[in-house]
């Protein structure tokens, strides 16, 4: 008889999205462990007990915490959604458009710099006005739609003075005018569940910024951006956020490895937790 698979599912607070994931396993009569990574450590010495596990689902709300625990089960040999690789380049927006330049999937122009005067240099080359974000975070937070020279040089004085080291590393993009929403997809391995558009007043449009959903139809177009991105940054469990350029169409504007779907999975009538939980069983099958 073939053995029960065990997983394990990583969180650090049970959201919504956590609830759903678990009602999902027990619905399926899986055999899961809540992992809370608030208890937890690991033991380099003694892999065993993280070995057990067929898989492990990561939901920390940290990117930190998570992608070091993904570092070391994927260490031990244990599978994870995502895999750590893939949580190292979506958590980083430069590593992001790195992998989409490589792939030459279309995204808002961007520079990097590392001192505030090349930085000023940086954006003249694009014009005012430019968003400047730090290249990991996520919510919205401490992004800065700079409209002309003076507000530039503010910004980046505040950060060299008194930002944390993550705020050395200037990521810059031009500043898009699109028609107040931006799209997001839910790709789960090789297919594209759903998507919604996210509106705002507000240029930022993240929900969490009080951004409302509504649901977008599913085109080829945005199916085949999607699944390319996803592809890109190495696939798994994704949202690949699309902004829509008054140019340009269609363009990537950065991909989440561990999304929030409190928002689409009601919206959308899908059942994103269930769908989560599917794909981590077959990642576990994959294993033996
Ligand atoms: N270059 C840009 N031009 C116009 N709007 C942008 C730009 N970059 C981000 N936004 C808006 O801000 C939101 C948050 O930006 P994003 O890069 O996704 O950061 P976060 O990781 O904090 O969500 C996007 O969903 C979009 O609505
Ligand atoms: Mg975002």
């Amino acid at each position: 008889m073939q053995r029960r698979l065990k997983i394990g599912v990583l969180f650090s607070r049970v959201r919504v999205e956590e609830k759903w994931i678990f009602a999902a396993m027990e619905k399926r009569g899986i055999d899961y462990v809540r992992l809370d990574d608030r208890a937890i450590s690991f033991d380099l010495e003694n892999p065993e007990p993280w070995r057990m596990f067929d898989a492990v689902l990561e939901r920390s709300i940290s990117y930190n915490t998570g992608l070091y625990a993904l570092r070391l089960l994927n260490a031990f040999g244990v599978p994870t959604v995502n895999t750590a690789e893939v949580a190292e380049i979506c958590g980083d927006k430069l590593m992001t458009s790195a992998a989409l330049a490589r792939d030459g999937i279309p995204q808002p122009h961007n520079a990097t710099a590392f001192t505030p005067e090349a930085a000023l240099e940086a954006i003249k080359a694009f014009g005012y006005p430019v968003v400047l974000k730090p290249v990991v975070g996520s919510w919205g937070r401490l992004l800065a739609k700079i409209n002309d020279r003076d507000a530039a040089e503010a910004v980046l004085e505040h950060k060299a003075t008194l930002g944390s080291v993550q705020h050395s590393v200037f990521y810059i993009q031009e500043f898009i005018e699109k028609p107040g929403r931006d799209i997001r997809a839910v790709v789960i391995g090789e297919h594209v569940l759903t998507a919604m558009y996210r509106k705002s007043e507000h240029w930022i449009t993240n929900t969490a910024r009080g951004g409302e959903g509504e649901l977008c139809p599913l085109t080829p177009e945005i199916e085949e951006l999607s699944l390319r991105a996803a592809k890109s940054v190495g696939g798994g469990v994704l949202a690949v956020d699309i902004v829509e350029h008054p140019e340009r169409g269609l363009i990537v504007n950065e991909i989440n490895h561990t999304m929030e779907f409190h928002t689409m999975q009601p919206l959308s009538g899908i059942d994103i937790a269930g769908e989560i939980v599917e794909y981590t069983m077959s990642v576990a099958k994959e294993k033996i």
